[in-house]
């Protein structure tokens, strides 16, 4: 489904990323780990097509972003989305939420979901659906952004980043702002989404336990540097390198 190799990047003479190499199989979580600073952002944004990458390539369902532009660059960005830390980056304040879910369905008219397929004339509908699949009352429809707790906020942002059914939803620290309980409930409610929807997570976290809760695999990003890659279930193991059993000792402190 994805496939990364040997990507680089800088900006200006700022070494961000350095032959990084990953792939992800279709309906898998990858858990990206690694100290502020060390480019999981950055390959996020690379993925998503924001920004061009120097040297390497990155193969999304087939596509290379790099190589495509206009209207077959728009319709090959569909199949990836993200939800960031802070939700309030993705809500419009002066959209009421309904409007906010659906609007990555209104930039690409043309796609239906399958479980959205039965109310393809109503957009409000759709927006109900999408509600109830994160968990959230059809009463908050026409609330706005500021009218929602942080944790209902969280939620509106995944319900709008799993209305086009794309291929993989990324995660930038999206329960960080969180306290613990709600963590828990967002992290149980993906894990329903990704059997439900069979959406791949590349999952990106400065908690190591959240990492191996929700994924099968983990890669370690040191200094734009991937220095580890391995299954969860593998993360105490002895043939770890040095630098994840650092950040596992950090978090056991
Ligand atoms: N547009 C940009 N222009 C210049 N430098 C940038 C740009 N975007 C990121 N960088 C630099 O790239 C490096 C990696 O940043 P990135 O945001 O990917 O880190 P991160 O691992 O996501 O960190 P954090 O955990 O704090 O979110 C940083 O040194 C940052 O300053
Ligand atoms: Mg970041």
């Amino acid at each position: 489904m994805l496939e990364v190799k040997k990507v680089s990047k800088s900006y200006r003479s700022n070494t961000v990323l350095t032959d990084v190499s990953f792939h992800m199989q279709q309906g898998e979580c990858l858990g990206l780990i690694g100290e502020s600073g060390s480019g999981k952002s950055t390959i996020a944004k690379l993925i998503l097509g924001l920004d061009q990458y120097d040297s390497g390539q990155i193969i999304l369902n087939n596509f290379d972003f790099n190589q495509l532009k206009g209207r077959e660059l728009r319709k090959a960005r569909r199949h990836v989305q993200i939800v960031f830390q802070d939700p309030s980056a993705s809500l419009n304040p002066k959209l009421p939420i309904w409007k906010s879910v659906i609007e990555p369905l209104e930039n690409y008219p043309e796609v239906i979901p399958a479980f959205l397929k039965e109310v393809r004339k109503d957009r409000r509908k759709m927006a109900e659906i999408l509600l109830e699949k994160v968990g959230l009352h059809s009463s908050l429809l026409d609330r706005y952004p500021h009218q929602l707790s942080g944790g209902q906020r969280q939620r509106v942002a995944i319900a709008r980043g799993i209305s086009l059914q794309p291929s993989l939803l990324i995660c930038d620290e999206l329960t960080s702002s969180l306290d613990v309980s709600i963590q828990a409930q967002i992290l149980n409610l993906l894990k329903e989404l990704k059997s439900e929807v069979n959406i791949s997570y590349l999952f990106i976290s400065h908690d190591i336990a959240t990492v191996q809760y929700m994924c099968e695999r983990i890669a370690v990003l040191k200094e734009g540097m991937l220095v580890d890659l391995f299954s969860s279930k593998d993360l105490f193991s002895e043939n770890r390198h040095p630098y994840t059993e650092k950040l596992v000792e950090a978090a056991l402190e």
